[in-house]
């Protein structure tokens, strides 16, 4: 059987009228699932669904009751639903003790309450269906909090809870599991990639030495939605190129010292050679 395959599937993908949410729907929808696009209310989710032939939802994820209809109504009209993706979210950037009410709310009401709602909406038909599998979009913020991201982070480290809980309650009829992006390119991090001087330090700290594509996270998800990923569930998979590896204080200091190693030791070797 091959393991990839996912023409049995019903998906909803949430936040899916771009960047990251758009490339997991369309891998789900090439690898045989009937896909739900779902994305809030004057969002271009209609034309982002129309070229894979999926179905388009306009719904704000921080209401529960809209939350509740956009599922149900997915499940009705694809004829199932048996894959949840919780892709939908939202950021911003500024001091701690700057972010208003309003912000803090906003923030966790998108990123965890959103996912929240949807996986409350959706356990239900999956358990009477027998079968389901979540993947919640998290954010390396969530384990390892960024500057200037507190309420966002924060919102995704509820969002890794959520995940991790919710995979011990309801296996082994439904798996959840989670990813963390690292720096992607789109949409949200557009802005990075218009200053070489932003983006040049971020590539650098990385090992793989770049950013990373929206397809590059859609590819780990498809495997969390395939048999192939079968007896994976309650982690959160981090897509980050080894950004977390480094120790910012150290690595910079260590990785010119091996430069000046690697150089004596050419030099060296030249001398042996004369
Ligand atoms: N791009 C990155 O580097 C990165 C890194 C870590 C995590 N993430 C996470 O990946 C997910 C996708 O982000 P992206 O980079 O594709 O950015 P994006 O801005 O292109 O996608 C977010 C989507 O969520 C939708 N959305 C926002 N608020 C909503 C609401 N109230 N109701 C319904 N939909 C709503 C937006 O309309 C948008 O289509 C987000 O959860 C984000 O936090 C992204």
């Amino acid at each position: 059987m091959e393991t990839s395959q996912l023409d049995q599937d019903f998906a909803v993908v949430t936040g899916a009228a771009g960047g990251i949410g758009l490339a997991i729907a369309k891998r789900l929808h090439r690898a045989g699932a009937k896909v739900a696009l779902l994305d809030r209310p004057g969002s271009e989710v209609l034309k982002a669904a129309a070229p894979i032939g999926g179905l388009a939802i306009e719904v704000d994820v921080r209401d529960p009751a809209a939350v509740n209809d956009a599922i149900a109504n997915a499940h009705e009209r694809l004829g199932g639903l048996s894959i949840l993706i919780n892709n939908a979210g939202t950021g911003m950037l500024r001091p701690m003790h700057e972010y208003t009410d309003q912000q803090w709310e906003d923030l966790i009401a998108v990123n965890l309450s959103g996912t929240f709602y949807a996986m409350r909406a959706a356990v239900p038909l999956m358990l009477e269906a027998g079968r389901g599998v979540i993947v919640n979009n998290a954010s390396v913020s969530a384990t390892d909090p960024t500057r200037g991201e507190l309420p966002y982070s924060a919102a995704k480290a509820g969002v890794v809870a959520l995940t991790r809980g919710a995979a011990q309650e309801y296996g082994p009829t439904i798996r959840v599991n989670a990813v963390s992006p690292g720096v992607i390119r789109s949409p949200m991090t557009e802005m990075l990639f218009k200053s070489p001087a932003i983006l040049e330090p971020v590539e650098a700290a990385v090992p793989l030495e770049r950013t990373g594509e929206v397809e590059e996270v859609a590819d780990v998800v498809h495997f969390l939605c395939s048999e192939g990923s079968r007896y994976i569930t309650g982690q959160n998979i981090v897509i980050d190129g080894g950004m977390n590896i480094p120790q910012a204080g150290i690595d910079g200091v260590l990785k010119t010292s091996l430069g000046m190693m690697a150089k004596a030791k050419a030099r060296e070797g030249e001398d042996e050679e004369a």
